[in-house]
């Protein structure tokens, strides 16, 4: 089988997570990477074997580029997509899909008219946290789902990030940030939302960034920083969500999901693996669930790797831009209903995608077939 040959634009700090898991998967192969910062994308080139810097708009227009994976920030997710697309190149992008669900609506037409892919991260939820807690729910080991509570409670990413302006522009917040991990995660167990309610706030106007060369500068803060809301899913389960950069230390859970014979505990969906518990109805404590779904040692990367495999089977790709438009249309609607005071319908949906089998995956040497007769393997790696 043909590699798909991988355009890399955007090589920032979550670029570097994403060329080490491309590298050791067979059906992928990064060719060329591109930034407006030529001396990022020649470093990062520079350590991907068989790749080249390119100019942006080159990298868009090369032959022997199939898929654009875009990881630039959320503010140039639509317009290096577009382009892309109308290049004829299959995309890959980081999340959230788009600023807006009007942009994001444009890339999914051009895309399907182009008759190219579009992808979408979070890929976490193919690992074995989410996959494991998705097969126990499957399998009616809670019985009906009921409800559900995601926690997602941080000071903020400005005290890590050397450039976090973004995550307090348009298309961050703690909510477009790190809700797409954990809406990806409660749409793939519990399926698809039909109204939200929710309330917001932003209780600093500005922030102060602690690293790199301009630690101590202060930036804006146009978003939400705390958000709070209700999803009613199309199955009548109601999750409750919590997403804040404006807490300084919480005791709070991931996510955990509530049915009419038990509780299971959903380890961290921004990571790919972790322990899932359950709760019989009646019983004395929590039980430790085996790993039963999910890819083995799962890493940032394998919703292009999936992305690619179901082009030469011509099969739907998991990590699918249907699932990221519903994820952001949640997104934007939770804050229109904190504007506005009144819960909002949800327009969208979105199909759950297949689950995974657990196992290694095929395409990656160090969990595949392969490797696990030969013992390698980590058991449930998170990702960065
Ligand atoms: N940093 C993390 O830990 C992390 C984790 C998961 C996901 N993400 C997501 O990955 C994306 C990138 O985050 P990051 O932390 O790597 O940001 P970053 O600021 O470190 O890197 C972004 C890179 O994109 C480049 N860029 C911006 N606009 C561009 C354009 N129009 N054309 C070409 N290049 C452009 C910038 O020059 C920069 O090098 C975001 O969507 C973010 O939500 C980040």
């Amino acid at each position: 089988m043909t590699a798909l040959r991988v355009g890399v634009v955007g090589a920032g700090k979550i670029s570097g997570a994403y060329l080490g898991t491309l590298r050791r998967l067979s059906n992928v192969d990064v060719v060329a990477v591109g930034d407006l910062d030529e001396a990022r994308a020649e470093a990062a080139a520079a350590t991907t074997p068989g790749a080249r810097a390119l100019a942006v708009a080159d990298l868009l227009a090369a032959d022997d580029v199939d898929l654009v994976l875009n990881l630039t920030i959320p503010a140039a997710h639509a317009e290096i997509a577009r382009a892309a697309i109308a290049a004829g190149k299959h995309v890959y992008g980081e999340k959230p899909l788009a600023v807006t669900t009007v942009q994001a609506g444009a890339m999914l037409a051009a895309a399907a008219r182009a008759g190219v892919r579009l992808g979408c991260a979070p890929d976490t939820v193919l690992g074995t946290g989410v996959q494991t807690a998705r097969a126990c729910l499957d399998s009616g080991d809670i019985g009906t789902p009921v409800a559900a509570t995601a926690f997602m409670v941080t000071p903020g990413h400005e005290r890590w990030h050397p450039a976090p302006e973004f995550y307090y522009q348009p298309g961050g917040g703690p909510l477009f940030d790190m809700g797409p991990y954990y809406l990806t995660a409660l749409v793939t167990l519990l399926g698809p939302v039909r109204r939200v309610a929710g309330m917001a706030a932003t209780p600093r106007a500005a922030r102060v960034i602690g690293s790199g060369p301009r630690a101590g500068a202060e930036i804006e803060v146009a978003v939400a920083t705390h958000v709070t809301g209700v999803l009613e899913h199309a199955n009548g389960a109601l999750s409750t969500l919590v997403m804040s950069f404006d807490v300084w230390a919480g005791q709070l859970p991931h996510i955990e999901v509530y049915g009419t014979d038990g509780s299971l505990s959903v380890p961290d969906p921004n990571g790919f693996g972790g322990a899932v518990q359950i709760f019989h109805a009646g019983a004395e404590d929590w039980t430790p669930v085996p790993e039963a779904g999910g890819y083995r040692g799962a890493a940032r990367g394998y919703g292009v790797s999936d992305l690619a495999s179901a082009l030469t089977t011509g099969t739907a790709h998991r990590a699918n831009g249907e699932i990221a438009y519903h994820v952001l249309d949640v997104m934007e609607s939770l804050l229109a209903a904190a504007d506005s005071g009144q819960a909002v319908d949800i327009t969208s949906s979105c199909d759950r995608p297949p689950a995974v089998p657990f196992g290694g995956h095929p395409d990656d040497p160090t969990t595949g077939r392969a490797a696990r007769s030969a013992g390698f393997g980590p058991g449930a790696a998170n990702g960065p």
